[in-house]
């Protein structure tokens, strides 16, 4: 008898890791391995979370239809050019799914977001993965891999987790060099958080464009990343392509409306990015006094490198800040084991992280 196999490209995808949520000595943990918003989310996003509480038993609108006008809204797009999804996660999974298969390739960066992969593998596309260079995405490069079976080019803009970003021209030249029948998706997670002149999000390339499509989510900026909502804005041909894929009911209720409502605060958002550009600059220099490399990042993480010693590994220095309740992100999977990334946390969680680090490595 035939024994039971998973599809093709299941056996590659890497396992879930169980996360470490170990207890802190009664002190809560100091969680710096996710990307989370330090400051929480808006309260507007609470109260209407609470609010929808009363309306639990009820399944929530399959079409998003407030949140996708408030998005609309907020960035002056048609309402029916957006479909949302459980997360940006979801919605890489279901682009992959709509428009690659089996004999497909999906093509992204070496040290692209970790989503893109499982992806590929989950639709039995081929991944081919193009060459960074000094931890930033080489357009040029991913343009030369792109041919007859590239389905999707996948560009974190900025990137996960090295935390640089692809100039808008760039990006318009790699458009401009990959064939007419292959999308490119931007993956522009963090977008909210660049402070540069030459980088766009790519509102005006989708506008221009009938193969381009920008992925968004309500985890970083807007503090939701335990309710699990994205989105994404593409020609009404692709979004339709996208609202058949995904499943009906694939944003709770409770999602929707607090999603909706954070768009409504703009002084969340200030404060949140205020509180990013001067705790990035901080820790940036501080950890630079003590002889890690900083790579310079534009979102609200840094990835860093540990200067060579061999009594201090990242698994013995994360270890380390383990100890004193601290959870960073190592990179070893990325094919980065002397980097970590480390997301820019509270006043006091950052002193407490250089406080730490300082026992070891000054
Ligand atoms: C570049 C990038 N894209 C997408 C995601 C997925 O985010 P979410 O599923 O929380 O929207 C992440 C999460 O860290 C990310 O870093």
């Amino acid at each position: 008898m035939e024994r039971l196999t998973p599809r093709v490209g299941i056996g590659q995808i890497a396992p879930h890791k169980p996360m470490i949520r170990l207890p802190n000595g009664g002190r809560p943990l100091i969680d710096l391995s996710l990307s989370h918003n330090a400051l929480g989310p808006s309260p507007r996003s609470i109260t209407a979370y609470r609010q929808a509480a009363q309306n639990l038993h009820r399944y929530p609108d399959g079409e998003h239809t407030a949140l996708r006008m408030a998005i609309a809204r907020r960035y002056d797009i048609e309402p029916d050019h957006v479909t949302c999804s459980n997360g940006s996660d979801e919605m890489i999974q279901i682009v992959t799914e709509a428009y690659a298969g089996p004999g497909d390739e999906v093509l992204f960066h070496q040290y692209g977001y970790h989503g893109f992969i499982k992806a590929a593998r989950m639709t039995g596309a081929t991944p081919v993965i193009a060459a960074e260079r000094d931890l930033a995405v080489d357009v040029e490069a991913l343009a030369e891999l792109a041919g007859d079976r590239t389905k999707i080019v996948f560009l974190a803009n900025p990137n996960n987790p090295t935390g640089s970003y692809v100039p808008a021209e760039q990006v318009q030249r790699l458009r401009a060099e990959l064939p007419a029948h292959t999308l490119l998706v931007l993956d522009s997670a963090y977008a909210d958080y660049v402070r540069r002149n030459n980088y766009d999000p790519g509102f005006d390339l989708v506008s221009d464009h009938d193969n381009v499509l920008m992925v968004r989510t309500f985890s970083k900026l807007h503090g939701l990343a335990g309710l699990r909502i994205g989105w994404a804005y593409g020609p009404p041909a692709i979004i339709e392509t996208l609202d058949r894929v995904r499943p009906l009911y694939n944003v709770g209720l409770p999602a929707q409306a607090a999603a909706a409502a954070a768009l409504g605060d703009l002084e969340h958002e200030e404060a949140t990015l205020a509180h990013n550009d001067s705790w990035s600059a901080w820790l940036s220099h501080e950890l630079r006094a003590i002889g890690v490399r900083v790579y310079p990042s534009v979102c609200n993480f840094i990835l860093v490198r540990i200067p060579p010693d061999p009594t201090m590994s990242v698994p013995t220095l994360s270890q380390h800040l383990l100890d004193h309740g601290i959870l960073v992100k190592s990179l070893g999977h990325y094919g980065l084991p002397d980097c970590m990334r480390i997301t820019i946390g509270t006043e006091e969680e950052n002193h407490a992280l250089m406080d730490a680090l300082r026992e070891v490595l000054d």
